[in-house]
């Protein structure tokens, strides 16, 4: 499987993933997951946002144990982050079956669409929708870097936008989603555990600065006539950072857009955008507030105008505490395994669809913490192990 996907979307020179929602490197591994769930003899289905399936059982029956995760990626991603959960998943069924596994419930694999947001802006987008947490109208109005409307990229792509909306019925099919994830830190390395199992996903959002000063001659406009708007949003940098040390948060400037994008001319417009996490609710509304204030002060002092939009909000996610034990119980009692649970600052389609069905998520190790990026890594006795619990997990909850 992973042979299979290391060409799809992969940057020649950054050696990155480069996996858009819709995109046609999106609808090559689309194509692929189609492809393992037939290879499988598992009934394929694409649900009403674009989400895929494949079932062993028939899902009709009801509480179904589903797991999975997605395949498209952030700019110059790595190669797990998303796709060591889909393709582990297919590798479960295929233990399963191996053991003879018996199966009272239907089991599921999910490929969530556009789970990180790198195109349109919102993460999720996939599970977002399917689980009412995400309106027609507002995703109707995604646009993505060169104007193209996220209807008009799924209709491009071939499917069909006038159907998206919330899908309460197949989620209500679901009994238990559990979503292997390769971990984006350092816990499990400092443990020296291959597998984890979630507790919490802090909250988080996004949020865009856009910055409009004067454009203006690089070479003729003395420095005190500038109304220079690169300057307020390199000291919101520093701000950001400052704050988020602070409040032992975290806060991002990962993508700017600048006009008229010109070196030999001061800029009209700077256009931030500013991801922040944190533990708690309240720690993060202290973070982003601070930052804007601060943002505000830089912007008057140097004749710069403001605004600040929150562009996405998800709120801290605490798994369910039955279906967390259950699991470190499963692997416990089939594995011997004592699993350390840990939270997480990443979001993830599990958190999206919690409080509409029961989720978790397994965790397995990366060495570097390293994720979003190319250098992203799994050791492969690792991924096994991830495998293997996997398996255990859903066999134990596919029992009646
Ligand atoms: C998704 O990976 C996110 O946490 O932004
Ligand atoms: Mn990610
Ligand atoms: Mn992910």
């Amino acid at each position: 499987m992973w042979r299979e996907l290391r060409p799809i979307g992969r940057h020649p020179e950054s050696g990155g993933y480069r996996r858009f929602a819709w995109t046609g490197a999106d609808a090559e591994c689309r194509d692929w997951f189609e492809a393992q769930a037939s290879a499988r003899g598992l009934t394929y289905e694409v649900d009403r946002n674009g989400n895929q399936w494949a079932w062993l059982g028939d899902p009709v029956e009801g509480d179904a144990v589903v797991t999975g995760s997605h395949l498209d990626s952030v700019p110059d991603g790595g190669a797990f982050d998303g796709p060591l959960g889909v393709v582990s998943s297919f590798a479960a069924l295929d233990e399963l079956r191996a053991r003879g596994a018996r199966l009272d419930k239907p089991v599921g694999v999910v490929n969530f669409g556009d789970e990180e947001g790198a195109r349109f802006g919102l993460a999720c987008v996939g599970s977002r929708l399917s689980a009412g947490r995400l309106t027609v109208e507002e995703a109707w109005r995604l646009t993505d870097g060169d104007g193209v409307t996220l209807p008009q990229a799924m209709e491009a792509a071939g499917y069909d936008p006038e159907g998206i909306g919330a899908d309460p019925e197949r989620l209500a099919r679901i009994g238990a989603f559990v979503e292997l994830h390769v971990e984006q830190g350092r816990a499990l390395g400092l443990s020296g555990d291959a597998v984890g199992i979630a507790s919490a996903i802090w909250p988080h959002g996004r949020w865009r600065f856009d910055f409009r000063g004067e454009a203006n001659h690089a070479g003729t406009t003395r420095l005190v006539d500038r109304r220079d708007p690169m300057l307020s949003y390199a000291e919101t940098v520093l701000a950001a950072r400052r704050e988020a040390r602070l409040a032992g948060a975290v806060a991002t400037f990962g993508k700017i857009s600048v006009e008229p994008n010109g070196v030999n001319a001061v800029p009209s417009l700077v256009r931030g955008w500013l991801d922040s996490r944190a533990e708690d609710q309240e720690t993060l509304d202290v973070v982003v507030a601070a930052i804007e204030e601060a943002a505000r002060d830089h912007a008057r002092a140097g004749g710069v105008e403001l605004d600040v939009v929150r562009e996405s909000f998800t709120p801290v996610v605490e798994f369910e505490h039955a279906l967390r034990d259950e699991i470190a119980r499963i692997l416990g009692r089939e594995a011997d395994l004592k699993v350390p649970v840990l939270g997480t600052g990443a979001g993830h389609d599990a958190g999206i669809l919690s409080g509409r069905v029961p989720t978790a998520m397994l965790f397995v190790r990366n060495p570097t913490g390293v994720s979003h990026s190319p250098a992203e890594h799994a050791a492969e006795d690792d991924c096994l192990a991830g495998v293997t619990a996997l398996a255990d997990v859903l066999e134990g909850l596919a029992r009646r």
